[in-house]
């Protein structure tokens, strides 16, 4: 089929390169002309595992294009993706306008019967919008096409972004057109897998499903941190709760793991829509504003422990970090908790040397260059000269470090363990100081 992606973020890229491997021809459409050129030059400007080969071998095979010209894209597709961002306003509600700037180019460029598809994080009714928004820019130039606006939001997790789009556990179609749902049936039949993964019902039930699914899922952490916090005062170790509450399958393991707070670019965002959303139909949503509220009192606890620990004085300390991106295997420093983290010891006066496989050079874009900010090439230069260690995010490589050589390099043997990655026993055998999240008395 002949498919057009506004929009080449992770969204956009990921389901085009995707939709391209299943011989599909893929056409992506960006405004940023920089960013067109590179990824026809095979550049992908983000790192997500097993992306930038898929891209250049479906572009070489001619089945992955990309280009500026939106009336190109709209002549393209018979299926028109907009996957193009949602930020969050002010208030927290989606900001809409990039999503409806697509609607008013495919109402301009539409000649033949076209899907429109939803796959950015919107809001309820947002189809609607979109589908009023194309009315308009037909009616201006005066003539009638038909088409359809289609619901289906994107369920890929940065870091597995391939496999979810390869491997789909459902794909949400919302639409009132059953020729519309029957096209996209066609068109995702390669993706379901021994049973049916599509789950087919009307748009604002689509809208709502993705939401649905994040604060669930933004639920289940800040519930976690919740019961960290508890354990931490009365003396309780939240691993062991963790598994002994997850042994049912009722709650399950997934989603469980207490820390240093969610970030990323889709929990804090789409938990905040969706109170906006709740607030706007006047309902006041007073699980999802405690949600909210829970994590970003997370995001402070590693620095709250770090402070306690040095007597509330972190002038001239300098803190090691070991890892900065919201989540392993991603380069994401959006809303990453290490970036509240940072914030907090620079403004306690403390210098940070900090090393991340992958996120170092979005690191540099945040914060440029700084003379309380050093990146390091490995993660053992980081310890050189600091007073205690960090550990932020669990990427692979943090694993099972070398405790007697972290004990050595340090001023002052201490590790805060933010993700729960290391045995406490282990770790003071080594002659450090630990804390974790939620394990035992450190309140
Ligand atoms: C999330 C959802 O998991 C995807 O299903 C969804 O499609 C995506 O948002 C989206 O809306 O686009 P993502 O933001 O890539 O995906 O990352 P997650 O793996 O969900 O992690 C989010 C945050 O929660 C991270 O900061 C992670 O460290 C934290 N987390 C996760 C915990 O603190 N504890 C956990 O048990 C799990």
């Amino acid at each position: 089929m002949r498919i057009t992606l506004f929009g080449t973020g992770y969204v956009g890229l990921v389901t085009g390169a995707c939709l391209a491997e299943m011989g599909n021809h893929v056409l992506c459409v960006d405004i940023d002309a920089d960013k067109i050129a590179a990824l026809k030059q095979g550049v992908v400007p983000i790192f997500e595992p097993g992306l930038a080969p898929m891209v250049q071998r479906n572009h070489a095979a001619g089945l992955l294009d990309f280009t500026t010209d939106a009336a190109a894209g709209v002549a393209h597709g018979e299926v028109l993706f907009i996957a193009v961002g949602t930020p969050p306003d002010e208030d927290g509600s989606a900001d809409l306008r990039h999503v409806l700037a697509v609607a008013a180019s495919i109402g301009e460029h539409l000649r033949d019967y076209a899907v429109v598809v939803n796959k950015s994080t919107v809001p309820v009714g947002t189809a609607e919008r979109v589908c009023a928004r194309i009315d308009q820019a037909l009616a201006a130039r005066g003539v009638q096409v038909p088409f359809d606006v289609v619901s289906n939001p994107e369920f890929l997790k940065e870091g597995d972004a391939v496999d979810d789009c390869m491997r789909p556990d459902r794909i949400i179609i919302g639409s009132d057109s059953a020729r519309a749902l029957a096209l996209l049936k066609r068109l995702y039949a390669p993706f379901n897998r021994n049973h049916e993964r599509i789950v087919a019902m009307d748009t604002r039930s689509a809208e709502l499903t993705k939401y649905a699914a994040n604060a669930m899922l933004a639920t289940k952490i800040s519930f976690m941190n919740e019961i960290a916090n508890l354990a931490e005062r009365v003396g309780a170790d939240v691993e062991l709760v963790r598994q002994g509450i997850g042994a049912d399958p009722r709650i399950g393991y997934h989603f469980i793991y207490p820390g240093a707070g969610y970030g990323g670019s889709c929990f804090p965002k789409d938990v905040q829509a969706l109170v906006h959303t709740a607030e706007t139909h006047g309902y006041a949503p007073r699980l999802l504003q405690a949600v909210e509220a829970v994590n970003q009192a997370q995001k402070q606890h590693l620095f709250a422990l770090i402070q306690r620990h040095f007597g509330g004085d972190l002038r001239g300390k300098t803190i090691a970090l070991w890892g900065l991106a919201f989540k392993p295997n991603t380069d994401d420093m959006r809303a990453a908790p290490s970036r509240t983290l940072m914030e907090a010891l620079w403004g306690a006066g403390a210098h940070v040397r900090a090393y991340d496989p992958e996120a170092q050079r979005e690191t540099r874009r945040f914060y440029g260059e700084r003379a309380d900010l050093t990146l390091c090439v490995q993660p053992y230069e980081a310890l050189q000269g600091a007073d205690a260690l960090v550990l932020v995010t669990e990427w692979k490589v943090f694993r099972s470090p070398d405790f007697a050589r972290i004990r050595a390099a340090l001023a002052t043997p201490v590790l805060f363990d933010g993700r729960n990655l290391y045995d406490p026993a282990a770790v003071e055998s080594a002659g450090l100081a630990y804390y974790g999240i939620g394990r035992g008395r450190s309140v």
